[in-house]
């Protein structure tokens, strides 16, 4: 099939390399026919390579720092003067200045810790709130943000991100009933396997644990591949009655004990 998303409009945040999700977002739902505007913070447009991606897509990139409800409220505005209103919306944004500077968790920076709830969670209601106070989602429309299983477990390593997750994914919920009732909008979180991209391989011990949670997941670690395609079936009619949930998408990760592979190492 490839016309999933044919006539849909959307906005997807934070593509920054070809290794992103977000990348791989955009590419996939190009594939299926659906259109949308590509936004990232204005420093991550000197750094990254997203002008490539908008050229590819045949679309344009409108920078936004989603801390910033005035960034956000141009960035839906060109959107809807655009498209009209919208059919979905990808949250792939996510940084902690404790994590880069490798703070441990006892020992965290608090102003820093702010920011990374700000960046990785907050931001995430300022996108929700914007787009249903401009009213510019179409019925039935999908917003979604990605997450971990931090938020439900501890990953001592994920330090201040896994408070960010679990707020991401309480904010899914809660905004999800306002704007479901409003005009069946449907918000969800993805909980992604570990993932090779720049902000993962940022955390450190990325790779052991990469390589544990391949070990650990009946279909091994799910690739950003496949999760850009999971966020097109998201996206699309097929999933209209799908609200409010955190939707794991991780091998069987987090619903595994134990597996053969990890017992074989204590032989
Ligand atoms: N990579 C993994 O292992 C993994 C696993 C589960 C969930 N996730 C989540 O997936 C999402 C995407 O991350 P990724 O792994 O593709 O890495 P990535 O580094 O490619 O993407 C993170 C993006 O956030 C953007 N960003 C940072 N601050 C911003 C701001 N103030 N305003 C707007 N954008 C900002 C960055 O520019 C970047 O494009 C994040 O929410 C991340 O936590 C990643």
């Amino acid at each position: 099939m490839s016309d999933l998303l044919k006539n849909k409009k959307g906005i997807i945040f934070g593509a920054l390399d070809e290794r992103s999700i977000a990348w791989k977002v955009a590419e996939k739902v190009h594939a299926q026919g659906g259109s949308f505007i590509l936004s990232n913070a204005p420093i991550a447009m000197r750094m990254g390579k997203i002008n490539e991606l908008a050229e590819k897509c045949g679309t344009e990139v409108i920078p936004a720092d989603a801390t910033s409800m005035e960034d956000l409220g141009n960035l839906f505005d060109a959107a809807t003067a655009k498209y009209g209103k919208l059919d979905f919306v990808l949250h792939s944004i996510g940084m902690s200045p404790n994590v880069r500077k490798d703070k441990a968790y006892t020992d965290l920076n608090h102003d820093w810790f702010q920011k990374t709830l700000d960046i990785s969670a907050l931001s995430f209601h300022k996108v929700l709130q914007t787009a249903y106070k401009k009213d510019a989602m179409n019925d039935w429309g999908s917003i979604l943000a990605l997450s971990y299983i931090a938020a439900q477990e501890a990953y001592p390593f994920y330090s201040d991100m896994a408070d960010a997750k679990a707020t991401l994914e309480s904010i899914a919920r809660s905004f999800g009933y306002h704007f479901g009732v409003k005009n069946k909008v449907r918000v969800n979180t993805i909980s992604q396997s570990p993932t090779v991209t720049a902000a993962g391989s940022g955390i450190s011990g990325f790779e052991k644990f990469f390589n544990f949670a391949e070990e650990m997941s009946p279909l091994g670690n799910a690739d950003g591949d496949s999760c850009a395609d999971y966020c097109v079936v998201m996206f699309s009619e097929l999933t209209r009655y799908v609200t409010m949930q955190n939707l794991f998408h991780d091998g069987g990760y987090s619903t595994t004990g134990i597996t053969s592979k990890v017992m074989e190492k204590w032989d």
